[in-house]
Protein backbone atom coordinates (compact mmCIF):
# COMPACT_ATOMS: atom_id res chain seq x y z
CA UNK A 1 0.00 0.00 0.00
CA UNK A 2 1.01 3.45 -0.88
CA UNK A 3 1.06 5.75 2.11
CA UNK A 4 0.72 8.71 0.24
CA UNK A 5 -2.63 7.29 -0.53
CA UNK A 6 -3.86 7.82 3.11
CA UNK A 7 -6.41 10.85 3.00
CA UNK A 8 -4.01 13.55 4.41
CA UNK A 9 -6.59 14.25 7.46
CA UNK A 10 -5.90 11.07 8.43
CA UNK A 11 -2.46 11.22 8.18
CA UNK A 12 -3.00 14.09 10.49
CA UNK A 13 -4.63 12.03 13.07
CA UNK A 14 -3.05 8.58 13.03
CA UNK A 15 -0.53 9.39 15.90
CA UNK A 16 -0.01 7.44 19.00
CA UNK A 17 -1.29 8.94 21.64
CA UNK A 18 1.24 7.64 24.45
CA UNK A 19 3.31 10.17 25.36
CA UNK A 20 5.18 10.29 22.63
CA UNK A 21 9.08 11.14 21.57
CA UNK A 22 7.82 11.65 17.65
CA UNK A 23 7.90 14.95 16.34
CA UNK A 24 5.69 16.82 13.81
CA UNK A 25 2.22 15.80 12.91
CA UNK A 26 3.09 12.17 12.47
CA UNK A 27 5.99 10.33 11.42
CA UNK A 28 7.72 10.84 8.35
CA UNK A 29 6.08 9.34 5.15
CA UNK A 30 9.80 7.37 5.01
CA UNK A 31 9.82 6.19 8.09
CA UNK A 32 6.71 5.04 7.97
CA UNK A 33 7.19 2.50 5.17
CA UNK A 34 10.27 1.23 6.32
CA UNK A 35 9.05 0.36 9.62
CA UNK A 36 5.15 0.23 10.72
CA UNK A 37 5.94 -1.76 13.44
CA UNK A 38 7.95 0.95 15.16
CA UNK A 39 5.04 1.72 16.69
CA UNK A 40 4.21 -1.59 17.10
CA UNK A 41 5.29 -4.10 20.85
CA UNK A 42 8.90 -3.39 21.31
CA UNK A 43 10.91 -5.51 23.97
CA UNK A 44 14.02 -4.13 23.69
CA UNK A 45 13.73 -1.38 25.23
CA UNK A 46 13.22 -0.03 28.75
CA UNK A 47 9.75 -0.72 30.21
CA UNK A 48 7.76 1.02 32.91
CA UNK A 49 6.10 -1.51 34.94
CA UNK A 50 2.77 -2.94 33.69
CA UNK A 51 0.12 -2.65 35.58
CA UNK A 52 -2.42 -5.78 35.76
CA UNK A 53 -4.80 -5.19 32.89
CA UNK A 54 -8.16 -6.78 32.83
CA UNK A 55 -11.16 -6.55 30.25
CA UNK A 56 -14.67 -7.39 29.59
CA UNK A 57 -16.21 -7.71 26.60
CA UNK A 58 -17.47 -4.85 25.20
CA UNK A 59 -21.10 -5.09 24.89
CA UNK A 60 -23.52 -4.17 21.75
CA UNK A 61 -25.83 -1.33 21.95
CA UNK A 62 -28.59 -3.00 20.16
CA UNK A 63 -30.71 -3.78 23.38
CA UNK A 64 -30.72 -2.95 27.20
CA UNK A 65 -28.62 -5.05 29.62
CA UNK A 66 -29.33 -8.09 31.27
CA UNK A 67 -27.84 -10.54 33.68
CA UNK A 68 -25.38 -12.32 31.44
CA UNK A 69 -23.81 -8.94 30.82
CA UNK A 70 -23.71 -8.24 34.44
CA UNK A 71 -22.23 -11.32 35.17
CA UNK A 72 -19.35 -10.93 33.01
CA UNK A 73 -18.87 -7.38 34.45
CA UNK A 74 -18.87 -8.54 38.26
CA UNK A 75 -16.07 -11.50 37.33
CA UNK A 76 -13.85 -8.78 35.64
CA UNK A 77 -14.57 -6.58 38.64
CA UNK A 78 -13.69 -9.70 41.12
CA UNK A 79 -10.12 -9.83 39.30
CA UNK A 80 -9.27 -6.57 39.50
CA UNK A 81 -9.93 -5.87 43.02
CA UNK A 82 -8.52 -9.20 43.71
CA UNK A 83 -5.27 -7.49 42.11
CA UNK A 84 -5.39 -4.37 43.83
CA UNK A 85 -6.13 -6.58 47.42
CA UNK A 86 -2.87 -8.16 46.83
CA UNK A 87 -0.85 -4.78 46.64
CA UNK A 88 -0.68 -4.44 42.67
CA UNK A 89 -1.95 -1.62 39.91
CA UNK A 90 -4.66 -2.73 38.14
CA UNK A 91 -6.56 -1.65 35.27
CA UNK A 92 -10.30 -2.36 33.83
CA UNK A 93 -11.78 -1.89 30.75
CA UNK A 94 -15.17 -2.09 29.92
CA UNK A 95 -17.60 -0.36 27.14
CA UNK A 96 -19.37 -0.37 24.66
CA UNK A 97 -19.37 -2.27 20.93
CA UNK A 98 -21.56 0.86 18.28
CA UNK A 99 -20.78 -0.20 14.76
CA UNK A 100 -21.73 -2.86 12.69
CA UNK A 101 -24.78 -4.23 10.43
CA UNK A 102 -26.99 -5.04 13.68
CA UNK A 103 -26.87 -1.90 15.35
CA UNK A 104 -26.76 -0.19 11.79
CA UNK A 105 -30.36 -2.07 11.59
CA UNK A 106 -31.40 -1.29 15.36
CA UNK A 107 -30.96 2.17 14.86
CA UNK A 108 -32.66 1.93 11.51
CA UNK A 109 -35.43 0.26 13.01
CA UNK A 110 -36.08 3.09 15.67
CA UNK A 111 -35.82 5.53 13.06
CA UNK A 112 -33.08 7.60 15.19
CA UNK A 113 -29.92 8.72 13.81
CA UNK A 114 -26.80 6.09 14.51
CA UNK A 115 -25.18 7.65 16.67
CA UNK A 116 -27.88 9.20 19.08
CA UNK A 117 -28.55 5.53 19.30
CA UNK A 118 -26.12 4.07 20.64
CA UNK A 119 -25.19 7.22 23.03
CA UNK A 120 -29.17 6.10 24.59
CA UNK A 121 -27.75 2.32 24.91
CA UNK A 122 -24.48 3.23 25.99
CA UNK A 123 -25.52 5.00 29.02
CA UNK A 124 -28.11 2.28 30.08
CA UNK A 125 -24.76 0.22 30.49
CA UNK A 126 -22.67 2.82 32.38
CA UNK A 127 -25.21 3.08 34.44
CA UNK A 128 -25.39 -0.29 34.61
CA UNK A 129 -21.10 -0.54 35.78
CA UNK A 130 -21.60 2.49 38.07
CA UNK A 131 -24.69 0.52 40.01
CA UNK A 132 -22.97 -2.75 40.17
CA UNK A 133 -19.97 -0.93 41.81
CA UNK A 134 -17.47 -1.88 38.85
CA UNK A 135 -13.81 -0.18 39.68
CA UNK A 136 -13.60 0.38 35.68
CA UNK A 137 -10.92 2.63 35.07
CA UNK A 138 -11.99 2.85 31.26
CA UNK A 139 -15.48 2.41 29.41
CA UNK A 140 -14.27 2.36 25.72
CA UNK A 141 -16.91 3.50 22.93
CA UNK A 142 -16.01 1.81 19.47
CA UNK A 143 -17.69 5.24 18.27
CA UNK A 144 -14.60 7.44 20.50
CA UNK A 145 -12.09 8.92 18.03
CA UNK A 146 -9.40 7.50 19.24
CA UNK A 147 -10.77 3.93 19.48
CA UNK A 148 -11.24 5.28 15.43
CA UNK A 149 -7.90 6.38 15.17
CA UNK A 150 -6.74 3.03 16.54
CA UNK A 151 -8.79 0.86 14.30
CA UNK A 152 -7.40 2.38 11.35
CA UNK A 153 -3.82 2.33 12.18
CA UNK A 154 -4.38 -1.17 13.23
CA UNK A 155 -5.54 -1.84 9.64
CA UNK A 156 -2.63 0.47 7.89
CA UNK A 157 -0.23 -1.88 9.71
CA UNK A 158 -1.82 -4.98 8.82
CA UNK A 159 -2.23 -3.64 5.06
CA UNK A 160 1.76 -2.60 4.85
CA UNK A 161 2.67 -5.78 6.00
CA UNK A 162 0.73 -7.79 3.33
CA UNK A 163 -1.50 -9.31 5.30
CA UNK A 164 -4.59 -7.73 3.36
CA UNK A 165 -5.84 -7.95 0.07
CA UNK A 166 -8.96 -7.57 -1.97
CA UNK A 167 -11.68 -10.11 -3.72
CA UNK A 168 -14.89 -11.30 -4.44
CA UNK A 169 -16.56 -12.62 -1.14
CA UNK A 170 -19.93 -14.71 -1.13
CA UNK A 171 -20.90 -16.51 1.67
CA UNK A 172 -23.84 -17.03 4.62
CA UNK A 173 -23.67 -13.82 6.66
CA UNK A 174 -25.90 -13.89 10.30
CA UNK A 175 -26.34 -9.99 11.36
CA UNK A 176 -27.42 -11.06 15.02
CA UNK A 177 -23.55 -12.50 15.70
CA UNK A 178 -22.46 -10.56 13.09
CA UNK A 179 -20.32 -13.07 11.29
CA UNK A 180 -19.89 -15.53 8.22
CA UNK A 181 -20.84 -19.04 8.52
CA UNK A 182 -19.71 -22.15 6.11
CA UNK A 183 -22.49 -23.68 4.50
CA UNK A 184 -21.94 -26.91 5.64
CA UNK A 185 -23.03 -25.03 8.96
CA UNK A 186 -26.25 -23.80 7.74
CA UNK A 187 -29.66 -25.36 7.81
CA UNK A 188 -33.71 -24.68 7.17
CA UNK A 189 -35.49 -23.94 9.74
CA UNK A 190 -39.20 -22.92 10.48
CA UNK A 191 -40.68 -19.82 12.27
CA UNK A 192 -42.49 -21.27 14.77
CA UNK A 193 -44.75 -18.31 15.11
CA UNK A 194 -45.44 -17.28 11.11
CA UNK A 195 -44.52 -20.79 10.06
CA UNK A 196 -42.18 -19.13 7.66
CA UNK A 197 -38.71 -20.71 6.60
CA UNK A 198 -35.52 -19.71 6.68
CA UNK A 199 -32.26 -20.33 6.47
CA UNK A 200 -30.05 -20.06 9.74
CA UNK A 201 -26.58 -21.38 11.65
CA UNK A 202 -26.98 -24.83 13.29
CA UNK A 203 -24.65 -23.38 16.02
CA UNK A 204 -26.95 -20.35 17.07
CA UNK A 205 -30.02 -20.75 15.59
CA UNK A 206 -30.19 -17.19 14.44
CA UNK A 207 -31.28 -15.86 10.60
CA UNK A 208 -28.49 -15.93 7.95
CA UNK A 209 -28.23 -13.83 4.79
CA UNK A 210 -26.49 -15.25 1.18
CA UNK A 211 -24.26 -11.80 0.66
CA UNK A 212 -22.01 -11.67 -2.38
CA UNK A 213 -19.40 -8.69 -2.75
CA UNK A 214 -16.32 -7.49 -3.26
CA UNK A 215 -14.55 -6.89 0.28
CA UNK A 216 -10.80 -6.71 2.22
CA UNK A 217 -9.66 -9.94 3.43
CA UNK A 218 -7.09 -10.74 6.63
CA UNK A 219 -5.24 -14.02 5.59
CA UNK A 220 -6.05 -15.71 8.58
CA UNK A 221 -5.19 -18.78 6.86
CA UNK A 222 -1.28 -18.05 7.24
CA UNK A 223 -1.18 -18.05 10.65
CA UNK A 224 -2.47 -21.80 11.01
CA UNK A 225 1.50 -22.99 12.62
CA UNK A 226 1.65 -19.42 14.29
CA UNK A 227 -1.18 -20.16 16.87
CA UNK A 228 -1.15 -23.54 17.11
CA UNK A 229 2.84 -23.09 18.31
CA UNK A 230 1.30 -19.86 20.32
CA UNK A 231 -1.10 -22.36 22.16
CA UNK A 232 1.53 -25.05 22.68
CA UNK A 233 3.66 -22.47 24.07
CA UNK A 234 0.52 -21.14 26.32
CA UNK A 235 -1.33 -23.99 27.35
CA UNK A 236 -3.29 -22.27 29.76
CA UNK A 237 -4.15 -19.61 27.50
CA UNK A 238 -7.84 -20.18 27.21
CA UNK A 239 -9.57 -21.28 30.95
CA UNK A 240 -11.07 -23.76 31.23
CA UNK A 241 -9.23 -26.38 29.26
CA UNK A 242 -11.77 -28.09 27.65
CA UNK A 243 -12.23 -24.56 25.57
CA UNK A 244 -8.43 -24.25 25.15
CA UNK A 245 -9.07 -28.28 23.39
CA UNK A 246 -12.29 -26.50 21.30
CA UNK A 247 -9.48 -23.59 19.66
CA UNK A 248 -7.05 -26.12 19.27
CA UNK A 249 -9.27 -28.36 17.42
CA UNK A 250 -10.78 -26.02 15.09
CA UNK A 251 -7.65 -24.55 14.34
CA UNK A 252 -5.83 -27.58 13.54
CA UNK A 253 -8.83 -28.34 10.79
CA UNK A 254 -7.63 -25.44 8.90
CA UNK A 255 -8.30 -21.90 8.89
CA UNK A 256 -10.28 -19.61 5.89
CA UNK A 257 -8.94 -16.34 5.26
CA UNK A 258 -11.58 -13.85 6.53
CA UNK A 259 -13.38 -11.33 5.30
CA UNK A 260 -12.74 -7.91 7.16
CA UNK A 261 -14.63 -5.22 5.43
CA UNK A 262 -18.02 -4.83 3.83
CA UNK A 263 -18.91 -2.32 0.97
CA UNK A 264 -20.25 0.70 2.33
CA UNK A 265 -23.46 0.82 0.74
CA UNK A 266 -24.48 -2.66 2.86
CA UNK A 267 -22.85 -1.66 6.07
CA UNK A 268 -21.94 2.55 6.37
CA UNK A 269 -22.15 2.27 10.18
CA UNK A 270 -18.63 1.70 11.09
CA UNK A 271 -14.94 2.72 10.56
CA UNK A 272 -13.99 3.39 6.99
CA UNK A 273 -11.35 1.36 5.33
CA UNK A 274 -8.37 3.99 5.58
CA UNK A 275 -7.34 3.97 2.06
CA UNK A 276 -10.82 3.32 0.55
CA UNK A 277 -13.98 5.29 1.35
CA UNK A 278 -16.16 2.78 -0.47
CA UNK A 279 -15.47 0.09 2.80
CA UNK A 280 -16.22 -0.31 6.25
CA UNK A 281 -14.36 -2.43 8.31
CA UNK A 282 -15.76 -5.26 9.78
CA UNK A 283 -17.08 -4.88 13.10
CA UNK A 284 -15.42 -7.54 14.83
CA UNK A 285 -11.91 -6.44 14.31
CA UNK A 286 -13.17 -2.41 15.30
CA UNK A 287 -14.56 -4.30 18.41
CA UNK A 288 -11.13 -6.40 19.37
CA UNK A 289 -8.88 -3.57 19.20
CA UNK A 290 -10.74 -1.95 21.98
CA UNK A 291 -8.74 -3.91 24.27
CA UNK A 292 -5.95 -2.26 22.96
CA UNK A 293 -6.75 1.37 22.41
CA UNK A 294 -7.25 2.12 25.83
CA UNK A 295 -3.89 0.73 26.86
CA UNK A 296 -2.42 3.55 24.52
CA UNK A 297 -2.21 2.03 20.70
CA UNK A 298 -0.61 3.09 19.00
CA UNK A 299 2.52 3.03 21.46
CA UNK A 300 5.38 5.55 21.43
CA UNK A 301 8.36 3.32 21.15
CA UNK A 302 8.94 2.12 24.82
CA UNK A 303 5.53 2.76 25.95
CA UNK A 304 4.24 -0.55 25.43
CA UNK A 305 2.77 -1.84 28.21
CA UNK A 306 2.27 1.22 30.33
CA UNK A 307 -1.35 0.87 30.02
CA UNK A 308 -1.16 -2.55 30.86
CA UNK A 309 -0.98 -4.90 27.15
CA UNK A 310 -0.43 -7.73 26.94
CA UNK A 311 -3.58 -7.99 28.85
CA UNK A 312 -3.43 -9.94 32.33
CA UNK A 313 -7.17 -11.51 31.60
CA UNK A 314 -9.91 -10.55 29.25
CA UNK A 315 -13.14 -12.14 30.64
CA UNK A 316 -15.13 -13.24 27.69
CA UNK A 317 -18.55 -15.59 27.23
CA UNK A 318 -18.00 -18.79 25.17
CA UNK A 319 -19.93 -17.76 22.92
CA UNK A 320 -17.17 -15.30 21.68
CA UNK A 321 -14.17 -17.65 21.81
CA UNK A 322 -13.45 -18.09 18.08
CA UNK A 323 -13.23 -14.48 18.04
CA UNK A 324 -10.71 -14.22 20.94
CA UNK A 325 -9.21 -17.26 20.99
CA UNK A 326 -8.63 -17.53 17.30
CA UNK A 327 -9.03 -14.10 15.02
CA UNK A 328 -7.55 -11.94 17.98
CA UNK A 329 -4.51 -13.66 18.60
CA UNK A 330 -3.84 -13.97 15.08
CA UNK A 331 -4.49 -10.39 14.14
CA UNK A 332 -1.80 -9.57 17.30
CA UNK A 333 0.72 -11.56 15.80
CA UNK A 334 0.38 -10.31 12.23
CA UNK A 335 1.69 -6.77 13.85
CA UNK A 336 4.08 -8.79 16.33
CA UNK A 337 1.86 -7.72 19.52
CA UNK A 338 1.96 -10.08 22.30
CA UNK A 339 -1.58 -11.81 22.73
CA UNK A 340 -3.50 -11.86 26.01
CA UNK A 341 -1.85 -13.79 28.39
CA UNK A 342 -5.68 -15.69 29.31
CA UNK A 343 -8.23 -15.54 28.21
CA UNK A 344 -11.59 -16.96 30.72
CA UNK A 345 -14.25 -17.81 28.93
CA UNK A 346 -17.33 -18.50 31.03
CA UNK A 347 -20.70 -20.21 30.53
CA UNK A 348 -24.15 -19.00 30.02
CA UNK A 349 -26.81 -18.10 32.84
CA UNK A 350 -30.02 -19.42 31.62
CA UNK A 351 -33.65 -18.87 32.43
CA UNK A 352 -36.27 -21.57 32.33
CA UNK A 353 -32.99 -23.36 31.04
CA UNK A 354 -32.95 -21.44 27.54
CA UNK A 355 -30.00 -18.98 27.33
CA UNK A 356 -31.04 -15.18 28.58
CA UNK A 357 -30.23 -13.32 25.41
CA UNK A 358 -31.59 -9.77 24.30
CA UNK A 359 -32.44 -11.55 20.86
CA UNK A 360 -35.07 -13.84 22.12
CA UNK A 361 -36.48 -11.52 25.28
CA UNK A 362 -35.61 -14.18 27.78
CA UNK A 363 -33.65 -12.08 30.31
CA UNK A 364 -34.06 -10.72 33.54
CA UNK A 365 -32.98 -6.62 33.80
CA UNK A 366 -29.94 -6.72 36.18
CA UNK A 367 -31.02 -3.21 37.84
CA UNK A 368 -34.54 -4.70 38.95
CA UNK A 369 -32.47 -7.57 40.54
CA UNK A 370 -30.08 -5.17 42.45
CA UNK A 371 -33.11 -3.02 43.48
CA UNK A 372 -34.85 -6.39 44.96
CA UNK A 373 -31.84 -7.73 46.56
CA UNK A 374 -29.08 -5.59 47.12
CA UNK A 375 -25.71 -4.65 44.42
CA UNK A 376 -23.65 -7.41 46.75
CA UNK A 377 -26.24 -9.86 47.07
CA UNK A 378 -25.96 -10.29 43.56
CA UNK A 379 -22.74 -9.72 43.26
CA UNK A 380 -21.98 -12.71 45.81
CA UNK A 381 -24.99 -14.85 43.93
CA UNK A 382 -23.66 -14.33 40.84
CA UNK A 383 -20.31 -15.35 42.10
CA UNK A 384 -21.62 -18.18 43.87
CA UNK A 385 -23.51 -19.68 41.33
CA UNK A 386 -22.30 -18.58 37.94
CA UNK A 387 -20.99 -20.86 35.84
CA UNK A 388 -17.26 -21.14 34.29
CA UNK A 389 -17.61 -24.47 32.49
CA UNK A 390 -21.29 -25.04 32.89
CA UNK A 391 -24.36 -22.87 32.47
CA UNK A 392 -26.42 -21.79 35.43
CA UNK A 393 -30.23 -21.43 35.66
CA UNK A 394 -31.41 -18.21 36.92
CA UNK A 395 -33.92 -18.25 39.79
CA UNK A 396 -35.27 -15.55 42.42
CA UNK A 397 -35.94 -18.65 44.75
CA UNK A 398 -32.14 -19.14 44.47
CA UNK A 399 -30.83 -16.00 45.72
CA UNK A 400 -33.16 -15.74 48.47
CA UNK A 401 -31.88 -19.73 49.48
CA UNK A 402 -27.85 -18.22 49.21
CA UNK A 403 -28.81 -15.38 51.26
CA UNK A 404 -30.63 -17.07 54.20
CA UNK A 405 -27.95 -19.51 54.08
CA UNK A 406 -24.78 -18.02 53.27
CA UNK A 407 -25.34 -14.36 53.96
CA UNK A 408 -27.98 -14.24 56.82
CA UNK A 409 -27.09 -17.03 58.34
CA UNK A 410 -23.70 -17.97 57.61
CA UNK A 411 -21.81 -14.69 57.87
CA UNK A 412 -24.26 -12.22 59.22
CA UNK A 413 -24.99 -14.22 62.39
CA UNK A 414 -21.34 -15.39 62.88
CA UNK A 415 -21.19 -11.46 63.07
CA UNK A 416 -24.14 -10.96 65.58
CA UNK A 417 -23.07 -13.42 67.66
CA UNK A 418 -19.34 -11.94 68.00
CA UNK A 419 -19.88 -8.63 68.22
CA UNK A 420 -23.30 -8.50 70.33
CA UNK A 421 -22.84 -10.31 73.37
CA UNK A 422 -21.78 -7.97 76.43
CA UNK A 423 -21.07 -11.15 78.18
CA UNK A 424 -17.26 -10.50 76.59
CA UNK A 425 -15.49 -8.01 74.45
CA UNK A 426 -13.95 -8.94 70.66
CA UNK A 427 -11.25 -6.01 72.52
CA UNK A 428 -10.15 -7.86 75.15
CA UNK A 429 -9.97 -10.67 73.47
CA UNK A 430 -7.70 -9.54 70.95
CA UNK A 431 -5.52 -8.11 73.97
CA UNK A 432 -5.05 -10.87 75.68
CA UNK A 433 -3.88 -12.72 72.12
CA UNK A 434 -1.36 -9.84 71.35
CA UNK A 435 -0.42 -10.15 75.15
CA UNK A 436 0.35 -13.85 74.84
CA UNK A 437 -2.75 -14.37 77.73
CA UNK A 438 -4.69 -16.52 75.29
CA UNK A 439 -5.38 -20.10 75.79
CA UNK A 440 -4.17 -21.57 72.87
CA UNK A 441 -4.53 -25.83 73.78
CA UNK A 442 -7.36 -27.81 72.21
CA UNK A 443 -8.10 -29.69 68.90
CA UNK A 444 -11.06 -27.54 67.76
CA UNK A 445 -8.57 -24.17 68.35
CA UNK A 446 -6.40 -25.70 66.88
CA UNK A 447 -7.79 -26.67 63.97
CA UNK A 448 -9.64 -23.14 63.13
CA UNK A 449 -6.31 -21.68 63.94
CA UNK A 450 -4.68 -24.03 60.92
CA UNK A 451 -7.76 -23.35 58.57
CA UNK A 452 -7.36 -19.13 59.12
CA UNK A 453 -3.46 -19.48 58.81
CA UNK A 454 -4.41 -21.64 55.17
CA UNK A 455 -7.15 -19.59 53.74
CA UNK A 456 -5.81 -16.64 52.19
CA UNK A 457 -3.04 -18.63 50.22
CA UNK A 458 -5.75 -21.28 49.19
CA UNK A 459 -8.59 -18.50 47.96
CA UNK A 460 -5.09 -16.99 46.38
CA UNK A 461 -4.65 -19.97 44.45
CA UNK A 462 -8.35 -20.25 43.07
CA UNK A 463 -8.04 -16.71 41.98
CA UNK A 464 -5.04 -17.40 40.14
CA UNK A 465 -6.68 -20.22 38.23
CA UNK A 466 -9.48 -17.10 37.10
CA UNK A 467 -11.77 -19.52 39.54
CA UNK A 468 -13.74 -17.00 41.62
CA UNK A 469 -16.46 -19.03 42.22
CA UNK A 470 -14.46 -21.77 43.77
CA UNK A 471 -12.85 -19.07 45.79
CA UNK A 472 -15.86 -17.68 47.15
CA UNK A 473 -17.11 -21.14 48.18
CA UNK A 474 -13.33 -21.33 50.53
CA UNK A 475 -14.23 -17.92 51.89
CA UNK A 476 -17.77 -19.42 52.55
CA UNK A 477 -16.00 -22.63 54.16
CA UNK A 478 -14.42 -20.68 56.52
CA UNK A 479 -17.69 -18.97 57.90
CA UNK A 480 -19.57 -22.38 58.34
CA UNK A 481 -16.59 -24.01 59.98
CA UNK A 482 -16.27 -21.16 62.00
CA UNK A 483 -20.13 -21.29 62.91
CA UNK A 484 -19.66 -25.18 63.98
CA UNK A 485 -16.40 -24.02 65.89
CA UNK A 486 -18.68 -20.85 67.84
CA UNK A 487 -21.49 -23.77 68.52
CA UNK A 488 -19.34 -26.69 70.11
CA UNK A 489 -17.16 -23.98 71.94
CA UNK A 490 -20.73 -22.37 73.54
CA UNK A 491 -18.61 -19.29 74.81
CA UNK A 492 -22.47 -18.24 76.08
CA UNK A 493 -22.91 -21.76 78.00
CA UNK A 494 -19.31 -21.47 79.35
CA UNK A 495 -19.81 -17.69 80.88
CA UNK A 496 -22.83 -19.16 82.66
CA UNK A 497 -21.34 -22.20 84.18
CA UNK A 498 -18.63 -23.22 86.94
CA UNK A 499 -15.00 -23.15 85.74
CA UNK A 500 -14.29 -26.92 84.43
CA UNK A 501 -10.41 -26.48 85.78
CA UNK A 502 -8.11 -29.29 84.14
CA UNK A 503 -6.77 -31.82 86.94
CA UNK A 504 -2.92 -30.28 87.35
CA UNK A 505 -0.43 -27.38 88.38
CA UNK A 506 -0.46 -25.64 85.04
CA UNK A 507 -3.22 -22.85 85.76
CA UNK A 508 -3.15 -21.28 89.27
CA UNK A 509 -6.09 -20.97 91.21
CA UNK A 510 -7.16 -17.83 90.34
CA UNK A 511 -6.93 -17.81 86.64
CA UNK A 512 -10.77 -18.28 85.28
CA UNK A 513 -10.29 -20.45 83.01
CA UNK A 514 -13.82 -20.22 81.70
CA UNK A 515 -12.66 -16.88 81.00
CA UNK A 516 -10.01 -17.77 79.04
CA UNK A 517 -11.82 -20.42 76.77
CA UNK A 518 -14.42 -17.12 76.16
CA UNK A 519 -11.43 -15.11 74.75
CA UNK A 520 -10.18 -17.53 73.18
CA UNK A 521 -13.27 -18.76 71.38
CA UNK A 522 -13.96 -15.13 70.72
CA UNK A 523 -10.55 -14.49 69.51
CA UNK A 524 -11.07 -17.17 67.07
CA UNK A 525 -13.99 -16.31 65.67
CA UNK A 526 -12.90 -12.56 65.50
CA UNK A 527 -10.08 -13.90 63.62
CA UNK A 528 -12.55 -15.52 61.10
CA UNK A 529 -14.37 -12.59 60.59
CA UNK A 530 -11.52 -10.18 60.28
CA UNK A 531 -9.70 -12.37 57.55
CA UNK A 532 -12.82 -13.57 55.92
CA UNK A 533 -14.04 -9.91 55.73
CA UNK A 534 -10.79 -8.94 53.85
CA UNK A 535 -11.20 -11.40 51.29
CA UNK A 536 -14.18 -10.72 50.70
CA UNK A 537 -13.59 -6.83 49.59
CA UNK A 538 -13.16 -7.99 46.13
CA UNK A 539 -16.76 -10.03 45.97
CA UNK A 540 -18.97 -7.69 48.11
CA UNK A 541 -17.27 -4.86 48.29
CA UNK A 542 -19.70 -2.70 50.24
CA UNK A 543 -20.82 -5.60 52.81
CA UNK A 544 -17.41 -6.46 53.40
CA UNK A 545 -16.64 -3.12 54.43
CA UNK A 546 -19.44 -2.72 57.17
CA UNK A 547 -18.69 -6.01 58.10
CA UNK A 548 -14.92 -4.80 58.84
CA UNK A 549 -16.43 -1.92 60.50
CA UNK A 550 -18.32 -3.91 62.77
CA UNK A 551 -15.13 -5.28 64.10
CA UNK A 552 -13.37 -2.06 64.08
CA UNK A 553 -10.42 -2.96 61.67
CA UNK A 554 -8.77 0.18 60.58
CA UNK A 555 -8.53 0.83 57.04
CA UNK A 556 -5.28 0.53 56.98
CA UNK A 557 -5.11 -3.15 58.01
CA UNK A 558 -7.44 -4.84 54.91
CA UNK A 559 -4.67 -5.94 52.68
CA UNK A 560 -3.51 -9.32 51.94
CA UNK A 561 -1.11 -9.77 53.85
CA UNK A 562 -3.16 -8.65 57.11
CA UNK A 563 -5.46 -11.53 56.44
CA UNK A 564 -3.24 -13.78 58.37
CA UNK A 565 -3.74 -15.06 61.83
CA UNK A 566 -2.43 -12.78 64.01
CA UNK A 567 -1.35 -10.47 61.79
CA UNK A 568 -3.62 -7.54 63.34
CA UNK A 569 -3.52 -6.57 67.30
CA UNK A 570 -5.71 -3.36 66.65
CA UNK A 571 -9.02 -4.23 66.08
CA UNK A 572 -11.69 -5.04 67.96
CA UNK A 573 -13.71 -1.35 68.78
CA UNK A 574 -16.77 -1.72 66.34
CA UNK A 575 -16.61 1.15 64.18
CA UNK A 576 -20.32 1.31 63.30
CA UNK A 577 -23.05 0.33 65.21
CA UNK A 578 -23.39 -3.74 65.21
CA UNK A 579 -27.17 -3.91 65.55
CA UNK A 580 -29.50 -5.12 67.90
CA UNK A 581 -33.05 -6.89 67.70
CA UNK A 582 -33.65 -10.20 66.35
CA UNK A 583 -32.15 -9.38 62.86
CA UNK A 584 -28.52 -8.26 62.28
CA UNK A 585 -27.71 -4.92 61.09
CA UNK A 586 -25.53 -6.59 57.70
CA UNK A 587 -28.17 -8.84 56.22
CA UNK A 588 -31.40 -8.02 57.46
CA UNK A 589 -34.49 -9.92 56.11
CA UNK A 590 -34.81 -9.18 52.11
CA UNK A 591 -37.93 -7.15 51.54
CA UNK A 592 -39.55 -9.62 49.52
CA UNK A 593 -39.59 -11.49 52.90
CA UNK A 594 -40.78 -8.72 55.21
N1 LIG B 1 -20.03 -7.04 21.23
C1 LIG B 1 -19.67 -8.40 21.38
C2 LIG B 1 -18.36 -8.51 22.15
C3 LIG B 1 -17.24 -7.77 21.55
S1 LIG B 1 -15.81 -7.86 22.53
C4 LIG B 1 -14.58 -7.21 21.55
C5 LIG B 1 -20.76 -9.13 22.15
N2 LIG B 1 -21.62 -8.38 22.81
S2 LIG B 1 -22.87 -8.93 23.64
O1 LIG B 1 -23.50 -7.78 24.19
O2 LIG B 1 -23.67 -9.75 22.81
O3 LIG B 1 -22.30 -9.84 24.75
C6 LIG B 1 -21.40 -9.32 25.71
C7 LIG B 1 -20.98 -10.39 26.67
O4 LIG B 1 -22.10 -10.84 27.42
C8 LIG B 1 -20.39 -11.62 25.99
O5 LIG B 1 -19.25 -12.07 26.69
C9 LIG B 1 -21.48 -12.63 26.12
O6 LIG B 1 -20.99 -13.93 26.19
C10 LIG B 1 -22.07 -12.23 27.44
N3 LIG B 1 -23.40 -12.75 27.58
C11 LIG B 1 -24.47 -12.54 26.78
N4 LIG B 1 -25.49 -13.33 27.21
C12 LIG B 1 -25.08 -14.04 28.29
C13 LIG B 1 -25.67 -14.95 29.15
N5 LIG B 1 -26.92 -15.34 29.00
N6 LIG B 1 -24.96 -15.41 30.19
C14 LIG B 1 -23.67 -15.00 30.43
N7 LIG B 1 -23.07 -14.14 29.62
C15 LIG B 1 -23.74 -13.70 28.53
O7 LIG B 1 -20.77 -10.35 22.09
Amino acid sequence: MNIRSLPTTLRGQLRPRVATRWKGPWICNSCRMQSPSKASFSSSRRVLEKPYYVTSPIFYVNAAPHVGHLYTMVLTDILKRWQVLRGKKAILCTGTDEHGMKIQQAAAKAKIPPKEFCDATSQTFLNLAERVNLSYDHFVRTTDEDHKEAVQYFWFVLKTKGYIYESKHEGWYCVSDETYYPESTIEKRVDPVTGQTFMASQETGKEVEWSSESNYHFRLSAFKDRLLEFYKENPEFVVPATRMSDVVNQVSAGLEDLSISRPIERLSWGVRVPDDSSQTIYVWLDALINYITKAGYPWAPGSETVGGWPADVQVIGKDIVRFHCIYWPAFLLALDIPPPKQILAHAHWTLGNQKMAKSTGNVVNPIFAMDRFGVDVMRYYLAHDGGIKNDSDYGNHLIVERYKKGLQGGIGNLVSRITRPKIWSVRKAVEAARDGTLLREGPWPQKQAAMLRDLARLVNLKMEQLDSGAALQLIMDAVYETNKFLQYSAPWQLAKTQDMRPAGPTFPEEVDMNQLRIERTVYHSSEAIRIVGILLQPFMPTKAAQLLDMVGVDESRRTFEDAQLDADFTYGIPKVPVGGGPFDSLFPPLPVEK
